[in-house]
């Protein structure tokens, strides 16, 4: 497994304004969509292309185009699904697929909910949008999914990361070509699972507070 943190002044900047608790959920919405496609654009570095003949006004030349299969984009919902037109707006050909997954607060544990995706990956790139890395269970759980499936070449992206989830991350998927790209790891998980200092509850910033 590989982590690539985006180092870069325009993510930083958009971080720090959805840390800051005073940023209302639409701005929370608009600045995490952004902030997917500066993500996004680091993400698909090694999107799978092929050449292509193509005329231009002046000359025939060689170009490139995303190869088939194509790449398929997976939001784990709820708080994923915020990143999907910031990554597809990025990568309009892509399919989508669906994971619903929910955490229990007191184990911490993943269970999936809602399952929506094409039965063979074999070949794909799949690109795994979750804002929070935080234990690290649920993206294990949703990429081992995708692996059941056959997918050999899985990004996830995330806004934000825990060191105990990338750890996590590190020891269940050692040896599998996963990347992780993120704005930042921050310092640790608190006792409740929220990353510190982190942005919160990701779902509900950009949702409100579903009781
Ligand atoms: N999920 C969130 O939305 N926020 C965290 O800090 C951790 C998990």
């Amino acid at each position: 497994m590989r982590i690539h943190v985006v180092d870069h002044p325009l993510v930083a900047h958009k971080l720090t304004t959805l840390r800051d608790q005073r940023t209302d959920s639409p701005t929370f919405r608009r600045l995490a969509d952004e902030l997917v496609t500066l993500l996004a654009y680091e993400a698909t570095r090694d999107v799978r292309t092929s050449e292509v003949e193509i005329t231009t006004p002046v000359s025939p030349t060689t170009g490139v185009r995303l190869s088939h299969p194509r790449p398929l984009v997976v939001p784990i919902l709820r708080a994923g699904l915020g990143m999907l037109d910031g990554m597809v707006r990025l990568l309009p050909t892509a399919e989508v697929g669906f994971l619903g997954m929910v955490r229990d607060e007191e184990t911490l544990q993943a269970s999936t909910y809602a399952t929506r995706m094409p039965d063979d990956l074999s070949g794909r790139q799949v690109y795994v949008l979750d804002p929070m890395l935080a234990t690290g269970g649920t993206l294990v759980a949703a990429i081992e999914t995708l692996m059941e499936r056959g997918a050999d070449d899985v990004t996830a992206i995330c806004l934000l990361a825990a060191p105990e989830g990338v750890a996590t991350m590190e020891r269940a998927l050692a040896g599998h070509p996963v990347t992780v790209v993120t704005a930042a790891v921050d310092e640790r998980l608190n006792e409740h699972g929220y990353i510190v200092p982190g942005l919160g509850d990701a779902g509900d910033r950009m949702y409100g507070t579903v009781g």
